[in-house]
Order: structure tokens, then C-alpha cells, then sequence
């Protein structure tokens, strides 16, 4: 029988509370993580919800800049248009833009997916990265401290869309993705095993557009075809959202501290 997933969420007041609340989550989660393991290894995902937050991170006038421990941050992507590092729909460009030019993180604890190769080449040589960042041998799978999710309003999550082929690649650890359905279609992406591997997973999802497929993913039947997010199922049991009222607003409700709690068991 599958483990039984346990889906906490928690649902703030609007997208602006969202980027503080996940400013905060980071914070203390990769501290936690430094304090135990020494050096933290953060997988981060594309899109305008994380950006807020990377702002809120980088914005010297929050508490969140002088308390994450950046020294101790290895931080890698969970997937990557298949652009130059430059080109305006990069992952890594957001990142860079939003966080990277205004923290103290030194550029070798950068490990970006490199879009400007062929995509096959590029998905290679992620995949030796992790290999040796992680020291892996054989078949092991790299296990990251922390990995941050979005879901698109078709479900997807990372490069994993929909009826697309990197939904059925088990084996590998980052592949690349055609996805004809998007603008960039050509992606990298971690393999959905990769992340139900890491330590602490969460989703940051915002915004009405997100309301029904995030009930679809959380409250309706398995069909991870149609509703990639719903591959996501950590190996620890657990899985956490940072969510704003309006995409919670078809979840069951949450208690008096806004947090909520729902099992799935597949
Ligand atoms: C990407 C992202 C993608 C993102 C979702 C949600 O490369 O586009 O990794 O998977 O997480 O599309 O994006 P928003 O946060 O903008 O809704």
C-alpha cells in the first residue's frame, strides 16, 4: 500500500504575506539544516511566487537577509528553461536579479542549470554535478535538504507538465523535457524521484488562478498524468505548502493559526 502523504498547508492573507511567510520558512529551515548537517543543499524553482520571496529575502529592511546563514546555502535549481543564463525567461536570471546580486553568497555555492547547452548535454551535466556535489556512487539518489516548488495552473510542477515525457523518467536524476505547450520548450528538470527524495519539500503556491487545480491536486483522484503535482509525494511522509487565501479557497478550512491538514494516500 502507499504511505500515506501528510499534506500540511498553511494559508496566508494574500501573495505579499505569502513571500513573508516563505522568507521565514527558508530561513528557519536552512538554519535548522546548518546547525545539524553544516552545509545546506536548497533546490529552487522558477516563476513569480518564489521571486517575491527571493525579494523578501534580499531586502535589507526585512530581518530575513542578516539571519539566513549564506555561507553554509549550496543552492541549486529544480529546473531550467532551455535559454542562455541571460535570456529573460531564465530561472537562473530571475534568481540572480531577485537574490543572488544582493546576498553575500559566494558564486561557487551557485550550481546553475546551464540552458544555453543542448539540452540532452545540459541535463548530463547537471546530473554530474550532482554526482559529485553529493559524492553519489551507483544508483544513490541525492538527497537535498531543502527543495521549493510552484504549480502551474495546469499542475505542473518543476519541467514536469502534463502527458509529458519527464513524467516517466525514473532512472535519471535531471532530464531534459519537450514540452510543446510552452513558450520555452525545451527544459531541464529534476526526475520527480530526485525531489520525493529531498528532506523537506514545500510548495508555494498564490493567486485565484491556482484555486481549482490545487483542489484537483490535493482533494481529487489520482491522475498524475493530467496533474503532475501529484507525483510529489516525499519519502519522508510529509509534504508542506505555503499557500494565500485565494488559491486555499477550495480546501478545507484551516485553524485559528491558518494552518491546515489533509492526508492522501495516493
Ligand atoms: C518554471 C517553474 C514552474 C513554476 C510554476 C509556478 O520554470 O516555470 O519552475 O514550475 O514553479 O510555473 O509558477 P508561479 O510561481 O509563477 O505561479
Amino acid at each position: 500500500m502507499p504511505q500515506n502523504l501528510r499534506v500540511k498547508y498553511y494559508v496566508e492573507p494574500d501573495t505579499a504575506a505569502l513571500a513573508r511567510r516563505a522568507a521565514q520558512y527558508l530561513v528557519e529551515m536552512v538554519g535548522e539544516a546548518a546547525a545539524t548537517r553544516g552545509r545546506v543543499r536548497l533546490a529552487v524553482s522558477g516563476g513569480s511566487t518564489p521571486k517575491a520571496t527571493f525579494q523578501m529575502l534580499a531586502d535589507p529592511s526585512q530581518p530575513w537577509r542578516s539571519r539566513m546563514p549564506w555561507d553554509k546555502l549550496e543552492l541549486y535549481w529544480v529546473d531550467e528553461r532551455c535559454v542562455p543564463p541571460d535570456h529573460p525567461d531564465s530561472n537562473y536570471r530571475m534568481t540572480r536579479e531577485a537574490l543572488l546580486e544582493h546576498v553575500p553568497i559566494n558564486p561557487a555555492q551557485v550550481h546553475r542549470m546551464e540552458g544555453e547547452l543542448e539540452p540532452e548535454v545540459a541535463a548530463a551535466r547537471y546530473e554530474s554535478v550532482l554526482r559529485n556535489s553529493f559524492r553519489l556512487e551507483g544508483a544513490e539518489t541525492p538527497r537535498f535538504d531543502l527543495i521549493e516548488l510552484g504549480m502551474g495552473p495546469d499542475g505542473h510542477t518543476g519541467s514536469l507538465f502534463p502527458h509529458s515525457a519527464a513524467l516517466h523518467e525514473t532512472s535519471r536524476l535531471v532530464t531534459a523535457n519537450y514540452v510543446p505547450q510552452q513558450k520555452e520548450s525545451s527544459r531541464l528538470t529534476l526526475t520527480w524521484p530526485v525531489i520525493n527524495h529531498g528532506a523537506s519539500v514545500f510548495f508555494l503556491i498564490g493567486g485565484a488562478e491556482k484555486t481549482e487545480i490545487l483542489k484537483e491536486v490535493l482533494t481529487g483522484p489520482y491522475d498524475a498524468e493530467r496533474l503532475p503535482s501529484q507525483l510529489i509525494r516525499p519519502s519522508s511522509g510529509i509534504l508542506t505548502l505555503i499557500l494565500d487565501k485565494a488559491a486555499a479557497a477550495q480546501l478545507p478550512p484551516t485553524d485559528a493559526e491558518g494552518c491546515g491538514v489533509l492526508e492522501r494516500d495516493r
